[in-house]
């Protein structure tokens, strides 16, 4: 059983199967009288009401901590701030720039450490999609998920996931904005079939959902012209989703930047399940502590 969820791939197979049958379940005492400290270098809206009300879902109390409030790193060491807060809480919840503080926080800290989303991962979002996935088909085996966009943190844990669950995975991304070789590996390491190509239209063929994130993460905003340019093209409308399975659904881990990466008639069309996407985050947030803080194991 993982200590940590830094990745969907610290969970196994077996266990993020467990994850999502918790995040349809309730355990009011399981933080009785506990603390949850959320870290955030970034701005949030899901991620932070999601976990504060998982947490208090779970009988816990969150305490949100905001970047110039302790300043990891810089006011104090990121392992002096692992320590401290390990004092007072069952449970750390990370949002960082770079992957590496997560992961030093992960070394010193004596509680599990949540990543809620780094420049490399979002273990959390990936979850909530494959919650509102398998809810909506009833199962998640066979399925094909088609990814549009740029290859980034939210992409790289859904494929993981996607795979895991035995969910086919195919990614169109603009010339220079594919997977890294390191995410790939990460990615094939798990194994099943991820298709990688510069085309939207064939990577939708046949799918069962299709997905998209902003063109310009958090961190990236010097790119953001560039990268309007660059992704000319992979913008996911109503024509590009007529390519896919005819009852396919689409998905956004939100916030969206309307008719940019997708068209604000997508956004608001049948096809679309954002806003249940948006409330699974809470309930895989309740799976996933609880899954991390019992014994109960797979
Ligand atoms: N999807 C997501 O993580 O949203 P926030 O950035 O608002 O938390
Ligand atoms: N890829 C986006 C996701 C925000 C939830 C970012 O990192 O800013």
């Amino acid at each position: 059983m993982p200590s940590h969820l830094l990745e969907i791939d610290d969970l196994s197979s077996a266990e993020l199967d467990k994850v999502l049958s918790l995040s349809t379940q309730s355990s009011e005492e399981l933080l009785l009288g506990k603390g949850a400290a959320l870290l955030f270098e970034k701005p949030s809206n899901r991620t932070r009401n999601s976990m504060e009300m998982a947490i208090v879902q779970l009988g816990g109390h969150p305490v949100t901590i905001r970047p110039d409030e302790v300043g990891i790193g810089k006011r104090e060491s990121t392992g002096d701030v692992a320590k401290t807060l390990s004092c007072y809480h069952a449970l750390i919840g990370a949002r960082v720039f770079d992957h590496k503080t997560v992961s030093e926080l992960s070394a010193y800290s004596s509680v599990p450490v949540i990543n809620m989303l780094s420049d490399e991962a979002h273990p959390l979002q990936a979850l909530a999609d494959l919650l509102t996935i398998k809810q909506e088909f009833g199962q998640l085996k066979g399925l094909k998920i088609a990814y549009i966009g740029d290859s980034n943190n939210v992409a790289r844990s859904l494929a993981i996931g996607s795979l895991m669950a035995g969910v086919e995975f195919s990614v169109a991304s603009p010339k220079g904005y594919e997977f890294s070789e390191a995410s790939l590996k990460r990615i094939q390491s798990v194994g099943g079939q991820i298709l990688q190509t510069g085309e939207p239209e064939t990577a939708v063929e046949g799918a069962n959902v299709i997905y998209t994130d902003v063109w310009t993460s958090m961190g990236q905003e010097k790119e953001s012209a560039t990268r309007l340019r660059d992704f000319n093209g992979f913008t996911v409308t109503m024509e590009m989703l007529s390519l896919a399975d005819p009852e396919s659904i689409f998905l956004h881990c939100l916030p969206a930047h309307p008719n940019e990466e997708v068209t604000q008639e997508v956004l608001d069309s049948s096809y679309s399940r954002i806003w249940k996407q948006a409330e699974n985050r809470m309930h895989s947030a309740r799976g996933a502590i609880a899954f991390l803080l019992s014994n109960e194991g797979v």
